[in-house]
């Protein structure tokens, strides 16, 4: 038996501990916005935070998650507002077919809190998340807007 938290609510898993913990989010949690891409921990499509930090859940067992806090696209705002990584992706009209931005958003999140003033080299040497309609130039003007609006948040 596998306990551990999804976006702040209990959850219990009794099955196969080698399953990814990518396809219990979608197919038993039903948390549908982290999505599925390659399968092999490549594309960053399926990223979640796992005690705060990111991880691509295709690659991560369910018996790596006992008792830990996830966190899904569905559960990263806070009080009813948006993080300021959503806000900031809006507001730069970031997505354009949009199967890959929920990953993109959790793994940028995550990379603020390593890098919460990051510059262009910080970006390309860390945002390794793809994207196949190639929107990263929005996703970088919207990386800077970001961490512009954490700081304003401490
Ligand atoms: S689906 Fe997990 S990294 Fe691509
Ligand atoms: S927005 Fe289409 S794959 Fe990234």
């Amino acid at each position: 038996m596998v306990k551990f938290t999804v976006n702040g609510i209990s959850h219990t898993f009794n099955g196969d501990e080698d399953m990814p913990l990518l396809w219990y989010l979608r197919d038993e949690a039903r948390l549908t916005g982290t999505k599925f891409g390659c399968g092999i921990a490549q594309c960053g499509a399926c990223t979640v935070h796992i005690g705060g930090m990111a991880q691509r859940s295709c690659s991560v067992p369910m018996a790596a998650v006992e008792g830990e806090n996830i966190i899904t696209i569905e559960g990263l705002e806070h009080s009813d507002r948006l993080h300021a990584v959503q806000r900031a992706w809006l507001e730069e009209d970031v997505a354009q077919c949009g199967f890959c931005q929920s990953g993109q958003i959790m793994a940028i999140a995550s990379f603020l809190k390593d890098f919460p003033n990051p510059s262009d080299k910080d970006i390309d040497e860390n945002h390794t998340n793809l994207c196949r309609c190639a929107t990263y130039v929005r996703m970088r003007a919207a990386i800077h807007k970001a961490a512009a609006y954490l700081q304003e948040e401490i």
